[in-house]
């Protein structure tokens, strides 16, 4: 039986006067690799940020590994350590070496000596291809494809099932965003994360995602494969695929 990691239920959130979220519901199983998409605007962050229990929604429920996030400070510290998340922006503090970023929630626990810490954090630099010199290096020295390796290697610091990320090829150059979703998809099939990324980028989700949900007029319009959601008659959905429609049709046209 397939293990539901996070549910969404009827989840409305009104910002300033008018409602970004209207009855939205979006389930993630264990082992799927779910893209989030939708316009800019679309409330895909927002979403992201309620389902982490950093904002509250107005309206609806949510259930991380079976559990709500918002009315238990110690269980929310509890599930805290069972999902990462790589922020678009801020993704790292910028007064942090590398090492000390990565060290962070591992210090955070309170509980691994140093020398622990210390091996901790170079495995995780390993894992996201960062070279032991890396470490005292400050975010400001680092390129846009470096600092995302760091941040997920934060991301990954506690080991968690549930891998969330914003926009993880966003301001990265085509050939640094390939190989940066080359070595999520590395990390998901040797970890067996479980993972939901937001993006608007097609390329993104072609190469990333095994199920898509696409957020728009306020609300989760539609889901499932990218096969199924070609079919999809709807203005945002059809105008997104379009291209690897497009790319598809020749593929397989004389
Ligand atoms: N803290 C905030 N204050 C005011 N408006 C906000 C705030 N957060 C989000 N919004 C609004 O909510 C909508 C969704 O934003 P966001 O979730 O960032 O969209 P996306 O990530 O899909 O681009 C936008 O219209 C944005 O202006
Ligand atoms: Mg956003």
């Amino acid at each position: 039986m397939t293990e539901v990691l996070l549910e969404v239920r009827d989840l409305s959130t009104r910002i300033g006067g008018h409602w970004v979220h209207q009855g939205v519901d979006l389930t993630l199983s264990r082992g799927e690799v779910l893209a989030l998409v939708g316009g800019s605007g679309s409330g895909k962050t927002t979403l992201l940020r309620e389902i982490i229990g950093l904002q509250r929604p107005t309206q609806g429920e949510i259930r991380l590994f079976g559990e709500t996030l918002f009315d238990d400070p110690r269980r929310q510290r509890r599930l805290r350590r069972r999902f990462g998340v790589l922020f678009q922006h801020g993704a790292l503090f910028s007064a942090f070496s590398v090492y000390d970023n990565v060290a962070f929630p591992l210090r955070e626990l309170k509980c691994l000596d140093e020398m622990t810490i210390r091996r901790l954090v170079m495995l995780k630099l390993e894992m996201v291809e960062l070279l032991p010199r890396h470490a005292r290096l400050m975010p400001a020295e680092l390129s846009g494809g470096m600092i995302k390796r760091a941040a997920l290697a934060r991301a990954l610091a506690l080991e968690p099932e549930l891998l969330l990320l914003d926009e993880p090829t966003a301001g990265l150059d085509p050939d640094r965003a390939e190989r940066f979703i080359a070595l999520i998809r590395t990390l998901d099939a040797e970890l067996k994360l479980s993972v939901l990324f937001v993006s608007h980028d097609l390329a993104t989700v072609a190469e990333l995602a095994s199920r898509v949900a696409v957020l728009a007029d306020h609300r989760i319009v539609a889901t499932g494969s990218l096969e199924a959601l070609m079919q999809v008659e709807h203005p945002f959905v059809s105008r997104f695929f379009a291209p690897l429609k497009a790319h598809w049709r020749r593929g397989k046209g004389p």
